[in-house]
């Protein structure tokens, strides 16, 4: 598209050179050849968001070197999606007071907790504790007409990014039931271990604006979530995925779901933790590990996740703007006085917490014990990739690549269009929120900033953001998925 617009203001130019006579055609050629470097004109033919996302198409290249074979683990389920009010009606449950239950036990605390929630129009997500009546509740859900049930869990998402790369061969482990399994891309392979008799289903029930039952009525659309989810929440698949590993021979794994684990109690979590770590120990030192982070709340269970080594006995981890402040506030690290960002998270801030995570727990230092060399942070507005240098290569396409994902999915579309999507992030920012910090600027034709800090190389793209997104549930999984497809690992220099 730039270069259409480019071509349109050339001939312009050409046009009053012969007409005018014009003695300043160098100087003018010059100013618009220089035009992608500023800001674009989003009325003119090449907007900003075209410029971008035509640039994204040319510079997006896969690496030289890519993976075959991928083992994603460990949570999994599958997401039904239906309408709240109208779930509970066909359950034959009346209206009545909302009341906050931390744990559901029956229907009635589940209709009350709901209630709670919808005349807040908050967000809430409960552990519900029987068995038996949970599984009556999601085979109903599952039936009930207009129920849309998705791919869940942060390891399936993964696996069903990665399947759409068709010369990869996928590796999925984790708690797989009948209908999952029949959602799953056919390229990924379940071992036998993995398959299970039931699904571990997430309810997701929905409300709009407005909405009415009986007394109660809804200030805003929003979702309560609640599962009777123990294969999950215990990572009981982590054992049978690291077994499986020997045979599989993966020469990348992605793990994800250790936050599940939060949800069961000090005492549990303290206990699985440590084997968890110890499993994750053995896999094979060449392997490189992603690990794929999600929503946590429990700042004991984060600063365990650090301490306990998880963080160091991983390559790459994967996060958005929240779980990035969490950790530095868990670890007493830059800006964790912060309470929560304010709008688009400060990208000098930004940088420093990535920049303290690598130093502190990981492999900024060569003499240094831990593995962690990679950081793709992702959040609404843009994405950085934070590697230490000498162990990974495309990061500039891989970064890109994220991007663009973020934006075609919650488009529900294949490619860009520059239409639906806009700029929200700033075109100019610093490397650090202190001193020295350097002033950077994103082009737009050239749409990746890179910057050095000690041993540290940051790449920033910015996002084009889906206007009316449909659906930004697992964009981060698919974010994180595109970035690895899209990076190289370098094979260490031998001395
Ligand atoms: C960067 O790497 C050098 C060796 O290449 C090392 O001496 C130095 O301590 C590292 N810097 C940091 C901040 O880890």
């Amino acid at each position: 598209m730039w270069r259409k617009a480019s071509a349109a203001a050339l001939l312009a130019l050409a046009v009053g050179y012969f007409y005018h006579g014009s003695p300043d055609l160098p100087e003018q050629l010059l100013q618009y050849v220089g035009l992608p470097s500023l800001r674009a004109s989003p009325q003119s033919d090449g907007s900003l968001e075209q410029v971008i996302s035509a640039a994204w198409e040319t510079l997006i290249t896969l690496p030289t070197r890519q993976w075959s074979k991928v083992a994603v683990g460990v949570n999994a389920c599958v997401d039904v999606v239906v309408s709240g009010v109208g779930l509970l009606q066909a359950m034959a449950v009346d209206p009545g007071a909302g009341l906050d239950h931390e744990v559901l036990h029956s229907k009635e605390d589940l209709k009350e907790s709901f209630i709670h929630y919808m005349e807040r129009g908050a967000a809430a997500e409960r552990f519900f504790s029987d068995p038996e009546a949970f599984q009556r509740i999601a085979r109903a859900a599952a039936e009930y007409p207009g129920a849309k049930l998705y791919v869940g869990g942060n390891a399936a998402l993964i696996g069903q990014k990665l399947a759409s790369y068709p010369d990869l061969m996928v590796l999925l482990c984790g708690p797989v039931g009948p209908k999952l399994h029949e959602m799953l891309d056919e390229q990924i392979v379940v071992p036998p271990e993995s398959l299970q008799e039931t699904d571990e289903f997430h309810l997701i029930l929905e409300y709009k604006a407005g909405e009415k039952w009986g007394s109660t009525q809804a200030p805003q659309a929003n979702r309560f979530i609640f599962s009777h989810d123990v294969s999950n929440g215990a990572m009981s698949s982590l054992e049978t995925f690291v077994a499986s590993l020997d045979e599989f021979e993966p020469d990348l794994v992605v793990l994800s779901g250790l936050h599940m684990m939060e949800g069961q109690g000090r005492e549990l979590w303290e206990e699985r933790l440590k084997e968890a770590v110890s499993a994750i120990s053995d896999i094979h030192k060449d392997i490189p590990i992603h690990l794929e982070l999600a929503s946590m709340t429990d700042r004991d269970y984060m600063n365990s996740l650090m301490q306990e080594q998880v963080m160091p006995i991983v390559s790459s981890i994967g996060l958005n703007e929240q779980e990035l402040l969490f950790l530095s506030q868990a670890g007493e690290g830059p800006h964790s006085e912060l309470a929560a960002w304010k709008g688009v998270p400060d990208v000098g801030r930004v940088s420093d917490i990535l920049l303290w995570i690598l130093e502190q727990h990981g492999r900024s230092d060569p003499s240094s014990e831990a593995d962690l060399t990679r950081i793709h942070f992702h959040t609404l507005a843009y994405h950085i990739l934070a590697t230490v240098d000498g162990y990974w290569g495309n990061q500039a396409a891989a970064v890109m690549a994220g991007a663009r994902v973020a934006s075609t999915q919650a488009c529900g579309l294949r490619s860009v269009d520059p239409s639906k999507v806009e700029v929200k992030a700033p075109l100019e920012f610093h490397s650090s929120h202190g001193e020295p910090r350097e002033k950077l600027t994103l082009n737009p034709a050239a749409p990746v900033t890179a910057w050095r800090r000690g041993n540290v190389t940051f790449h920033l793209t910015v996002v084009l953001v889906c206007k009316q997104p449909l659906r930004t549930v697992g964009l981060g999984d698919a974010i994180s998925a595109e970035g690895l497809v899209y990076s190289e690992l370098k094979t260490p220099q031998p001395f």
